[in-house]
């Protein structure tokens, strides 16, 4: 039997013993939107949690540097645990990531020594430690390694088995319960699934899941690396029995239909907001859109759904984090779950982005 919750289907994030809702929520822009930057508070924040949970959409990602690395995501969440019954948090599979620097709260132009951030033992430790206290939890259900680490050489700026051996003391202690890398090439993946074996205390210490940029229009983006392809990653994460967790899989919001060719003047939204037309609003991804747009429509759905969807169709993928700044993304992009996309329609999707993206 196929599990659920509260109807909600929910797949195993890699070879692990962790269910996640396929449906998941982003956090990128939550915090305290007077300060840093972020896009929803605390008063329609909780709001969309709760709706969360009752929809089955148990999955929340954030990290400790959202948001001009304020922290303030992690502590909305916090806020949000310590004012709900425990049972809330239990059922809630609280991602987040460390490797960036975070400022104390309200300290907006504190600035760091080189121990308050990246991969060392004294920040990993130091830095969960924050992360559990802003969170009011004692327990991070997935840690990602935010970044790989590594200079513009590609040499690990702190020796791997240092960095590793760190995350390993973490579930020793229960602190985190399980393992994962953020923006890492299939290379990068396997130096610390390696690593792992040398330095983990025993066979179950492992990643079991890769969190990299991966959505209709920017699929190679998935390998994290210079000429990298979408298909070679997903085979060495499959060979690794890693889940892959995209991020970006709505490229920001484009891929919903709400920044159109020729309408760009009355589009708002983040990409808007955040300077980023230049890297979403291109000639060839707005004419994706309008295919794609033609492909949902005929099928009855969002672009978002259908964004999603094209995601969740690949088993490799256990969760699509789609960001969510107000209640009726929400509710637009948990329909994603039930769509199901035929080989016909996923053969006018590939068409169709491969044409858009020719030129
Ligand atoms: N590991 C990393 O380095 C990394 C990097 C980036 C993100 N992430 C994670 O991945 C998550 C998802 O990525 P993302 O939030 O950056 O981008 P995204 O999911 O591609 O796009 C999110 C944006 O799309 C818009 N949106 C979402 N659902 C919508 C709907 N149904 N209808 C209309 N608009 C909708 C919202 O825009 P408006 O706000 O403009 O309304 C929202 O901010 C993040 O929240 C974060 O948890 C991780």
């Amino acid at each position: 039997m196929a599990e659920e919750f509260r109807g909600m289907p929910c797949r195993r994030v890699g070879n692990s013993g962790l269910f996640v809702s396929v449906v998941g929520l982003g956090m990128w822009k939550w915090g305290d939107p007077v300060y840093d930057g972020s896009r929803i508070g605390d008063h329609e924040g909780f709001e969309v949690l709760d709706r969360s949970l009752e929809l089955g959409v148990f999955h929340w990602d954030t990290a400790c540097s959202y948001n001009l690395a304020s922290g303030n995501s992690e502590r909305l969440l916090g806020r949000y645990f310590a004012s709900r019954p425990r049972s809330v948090r239990e059922q809630v599979v609280m991602a987040t990531k460390i490797h960036n620097p975070v400022r104390p709260e309200h300290a907006m132009d504190a600035d760091f020594t080189p121990n308050q951030l990246g991969a060392s033992r004294t920040y990993i430790h130091f830095g969960v430690d924050k992360c559990l206290e802003r969170m009011q939890t004692d327990y991070i259900d997935l840690l990602y390694l935010h970044q790989s680490g590594t200079d513009d050489e590609g040499d690990y700026r702190v020796p791997i088995e240092e960095t590793w051996g760190a995350f390993d003391d973490l579930v020793t202690q229960g602190k985190v319960r399980y393992l994962a890398v953020s923006n890492h090439s299939a290379k990068q993946m396997a130096n610390v699934a390696a690593t792992l074996e040398k330095v983990g205390k025993d066979v179950s210490r492992r990643i079991v899941a890769v969190q990299n940029r991966y959505n209709l229009v920017q699929q190679d983006a998935l390998a994290s690396e210079a000429g990298g392809r979408a298909a070679d990653f997903l085979k060495a994460a499959a060979r690794a029995e890693v889940g892959v967790i995209p991020y970006y899989p709505l490229a920001s919001g484009l891929l919903t239909g709400r920044y159109r060719k020729g309408r760009l003047d009355d589009a708002s939204g983040r990409i808007i907001d955040d300077g980023d037309q230049a890297e979403f609003l291109t000639e060839p991804y707005l004419k994706a859109v309008e295919g794609l747009l033609a492909v949902a429509e005929a099928k009855g759905i969002s672009l978002a759904q259908l964004a999603i969807a094209w995601l969740l169709a690949n088993e490799q993928v256990p969760s699509v984090i789609a960001g969510v700044t107000a209640l009726r993304h929400l509710e637009d992009n948990v329909k994603a779950a039930g769509v199901q996309l035929t080989d016909d329609e996923m053969a006018r999707i590939d068409e169709t982005v491969d044409a858009a993206l020719a030129g």
